[in-house]
């Protein structure tokens, strides 16, 4: 997912000691294949050298209305229709104020005039500034216009107070721009998804676990964001980076994930269930580690709960896709457990000697009501890929159903 690729992005930085982060923010624009034309406000220049936001998006940064030169080669006018986002980081007081008020004194404050394209304010200021009424009013007046309103943080200032007023963090900002451009199939939807093991206590040193090693979970919710999707991803005990865009909530036991999920539920319209929750956890955990006293030692262990089953029993269900993870008569088992658990659809895999687990590689047969289809065993991240086209197929056909 790179939805910034061969976008415009026109960077605005005015006069905040935050201006330093602006080059940050311009580095990662230019990583993910933006195209960035810096335009600093006069001041903005005492506190970062426009030759370093120069080198670093490889234009000579803009700073005025009547540059002969600049204005020759692409004045303000096509300089305005040229970008496809306009983000200003560091925005003042100042120039919130001019842009609330429609002033144009400045080549910044005409350009936000003069486009179409959406606007994005980071502000970054001294606390009591961002607090006063009038610059409270100004927001306001902008957020009625569409403006995004990045931030401000909260917490401890340059100038020594603590509250809110701090430009958020760059990758902050970069993620609200590309979510301007994310297309996809999803946008809008909130979707859970359960991936990993889970690890489950015997006593302070061991557990009882499994061979999940998360990787068909984490590519799900990477495809399902790059699908537009808001996703949670709750992920038990893995070694795998959080997939872009995705909020991610570490669990370690079955219990700790059914607590995470159902409090990601609110508003969910998707469970993706794929991880491999123990079925079982020991009766007692031991406080202290088990000394080797014994030359038998019996665990006893009792049942977790179902996650996916208590999401999918609920009134205000989301659609509820499951796993199952079989070693043989794959299809009969799949569909007797889609159906015992009240399943949207279900994803069976054969597990054994050399699939499913642990593996770069993976099939699936993939069963809703009335309709089935197999995917052939390709690497996780393709898979996830075609089983995320025929959920938002499912989940489309499920709610033309609902809805007429
Ligand atoms: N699941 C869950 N909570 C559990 C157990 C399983 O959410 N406590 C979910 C898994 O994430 C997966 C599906 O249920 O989506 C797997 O169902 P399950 O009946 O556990 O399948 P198997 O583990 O294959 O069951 P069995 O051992 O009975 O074959």
């Amino acid at each position: 997912m790179q939805p910034l690729r061969g976008r415009h992005v026109l960077l605005g930085i005015s006069a905040g000691i935050a201006a330093y982060k602006a080059a940050e923010l311009a580095r990662l624009l230019v990583r993910e294949g933006a195209e960035v034309q810096a335009v600093m406000t006069r001041s903005a220049a005492e506190f970062i050298a426009p030759m370093t936001l120069q080198a670093l998006t490889g234009r000579p940064v803009r700073d005025s209305l009547f540059d002969p030169q600049h204005e020759a080669a692409m004045g303000h006018i096509e300089l305005a229709r040229w970008a496809d986002v306009v983000v200003i980081a560091p925005a003042t007081a100042d120039v919130i104020a001019q842009l609330a008020a429609g002033s144009a004194p400045d080549l910044l404050s005409t350009l936000c005039l003069a486009t179409e394209a959406p606007v994005l304010v980071a502000p970054a200021m001294n606390q009591a500034m961002w607090r006063h009424p009038a610059t409270q009013a100004n927001i306001g007046v902008l957020a009625g216009r569409g403006v995004d309103i990045l931030g401000p943080g909260d917490g401890e200032q340059a100038c020594g107070d603590t509250g809110p007023g701090r430009m958020l963090e760059p990758t902050v900002i970069l993620a609200a721009i590309e979510q301007r451009f994310v297309q996809g199939r999803l946008i809008g939807k909130r979707v859970v998804v359960t991936a990993g093991p889970t690890r489950e206590a015997i006593d302070p040193v061991r557990f009882v676990a499994n061979r999940s090693s998360g990787k068909m979970g984490f590519a799900l919710a990477s495809v399902l964001a790059a699908e537009g999707a808001e996703v949670v991803l709750v992920a038990g005990p893995v070694a795998l980076s959080t997939p872009r865009g995705v909020k991610r909530i570490d669990v370690e036991n079955a219990l700790q994930m059914h607590r995470a999920v159902f409090d990601a539920l609110a508003g969910c319209d998707l469970f993706v269930a794929c991880a491999a929750v123990a079925d079982f956890r020991p009766v007692d955990v031991a406080e202290r580690k088990i000394k080797k006293t014994d030359e038998v030692v019996t665990l006893q262990l009792k049942r977790n709960p179902d996650i996916l089953a208590d999401v999918a029993a609920r009134p205000d269900r989301p659609f509820c896709v499951g796993f199952a993870a079989e070693t043989h008569d794959l299809e009969d088992y799949a569909e007797s457990k889609r159906r015992a658990k009240g399943l949207d659809m279900i994803a069976a895999n054969l597990v054994g000697a050399s699939q499913g687990f642990e593996t770069d590689d993976n099939a699936l047969l993939v069963i809703w009501e009335g309709g089935k289809v197999a995917l052939p065993t390709q690497n996780k991240s393709q898979l996830a890929v075609e089983l995320v086209k025929l959920i938002a197929d499912r989940f489309d056909a499920q709610t033309a159903t609902q809805d007429s």
